[in-house]
């Protein structure tokens, strides 16, 4: 029977052929109203994920569902973009979810830029501020690793102290201070989904030491951790949803107020592109 790790490698191969010369260092999964980054990849090879052995198809709206290799502009650094992810709440595994990041890192990537749309817990969060995740709390009570563990991809009992990259967080905060804005950090609580929280939960996940809640991330950051990628994650907080002051979530709302912080976001993807 194919295993993971052949699966990997069909999917890595497929890439290839398709773009031809691939050797970017960074990738970046590009979260719900935040593909505008993709229009600026010049150069681009689109592959659709219907098109690669073994990757899910994305469903959720707002997701394009493609593989993008190309140039960043103003960068002149080639970069990975997954447009569309695999949400739990859609029925996929954890272990599908993760599995673009396992082909990134067989790609030969090295630093991941993980994006999403998220709901602020903590009540000092504006719609569109850029949250830096610092650390985060599954709240979905899934992982990717369950299952047989394949060495060659990581350990089995992978280390969690500090799966988001310190110095990316200080090279996004000092982009942000010299572009003239600031980026809290803090803790992103993933859920299940796809209901959003009950005001009660709310207030759970916050007194549990959340800052920001949404419904994906967390698989891929594990699957990252796994297997040695650096990680950098960026929540664009798109509604309050401090208890007190709880409106109603509409998923319209949530991918518009993401879209206006993509200024934000790209100025601090072009930063991490041209580390090295
Ligand atoms: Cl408020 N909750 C969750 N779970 N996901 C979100 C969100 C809230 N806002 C955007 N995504």
């Amino acid at each position: 029977m194919e295993g993971l790790a052949d699966q990997i490698d069909a999917a890595a191969d497929a890439i290839c052929s398709a773009a031809r010369g691939l050797a970017a260092k960074v990738g970046v999964i590009l979260g719900s109203g935040l593909g505008a980054l993709a229009d600026r990849i010049d150069d681009a090879t689109a592959i659709p994920y219907a098109d690669l052995p073994h990757f899910p198809r994305s469903t959720a709206a707002g997701h394009a569902g493609k593989l993008i290799v190309g140039t960043l502009r103003d960068t002149g650094r080639q970069v990975v973009a997954l447009q569309g992810r695999f949400h739990l709440y859609e029925g996929w595994t954890a272990q599908q979810a993760a599995f673009p990041v396992w082909v990134l890192k067989r790609l030969g990537i090295e630093t991941l830029v993980v994006s999403n749309a998220a709901g602020g817990l903590n009540p000092s969060y504006e719609v569109g501020d850029v949250m830096l995740i610092d650390d985060h709390i599954n709240f979905m009570f899934k992982n990717p690793l369950t299952g047989v563990n394949d060495d060659r991809l990581g350990p089995r009992f992978p280390d969690m102290s500090a799966p988001y990259d310190r110095a990316l967080i200080e090279l996004a905060e000092s982009v942000a201070r010299r572009a003239g804005f600031f980026c809290p950090r803090g803790v992103y609580v993933g859920m299940l989904g796809p209901t959003y929280e009950t005001r009660a939960e709310y207030r759970m996940a916050r007194r549990l030491g959340g800052d920001a809640a949404g419904m994906s991330t967390v698989p891929e950051v594990i699957a990252a951790q796994h297997c040695g990628v650096r990680v950098l994650g960026l929540s664009t907080i798109t509604n309050a949803c401090s208890p007190d002051q709880l409106s109603e979530t509409s998923h319209e709302e949530v991918v518009t107020a993401a879209a206006s912080a993509g200024k934000k976001l790209r100025a601090i993807v072009e930063a991490v592109v041209l580390l090295k």
